[in-house]
């Protein structure tokens, strides 16, 4: 687990329903931005076949894969049931700046 902060950039650069991807040593992070302005972080690679989640449609904390259209949570990087699986998901912070 890497313990380490990055900067990624400002809330308003992801858009709403949206994400956006950081390319990292070892995986690209899909940053995601939820309509009530959550912000979660998660490898870029479906549980099911690795599909790019970050083009998948944001609902609620969760977001549908594009490829099969599994549903994976935004919070943990788990599967919805009846699928079963995980993505790796990273700690998230964000601070308003002026
Ligand atoms: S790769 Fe995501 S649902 Fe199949």
């Amino acid at each position: 687990m890497v313990s380490e902060w990055i900067r990624v950039c400002r809330l308003e650069e992801i858009p709403q329903l949206g994400a956006r991807v950081v390319k990292t040593g070892g995986a690209d992070i899909a940053v995601f931005r939820t309509a009530d302005d959550a912000v979660f972080a998660v490898e870029d690679k479906c549980p099911h076949k690795g599909g790019p989640l970050s083009q998948g449609i944001v609902f609620g904390h969760q977001v549908t894969c594009p490829l099969h259209g599994w549903i994976v949570g935004l919070e943990s990087g788990e599967a919805c049931a009846p699928d079963q699986g995980c993505t790796q998901s990273c700690r998230c912070a964000w601070r308003a700046t002026r």
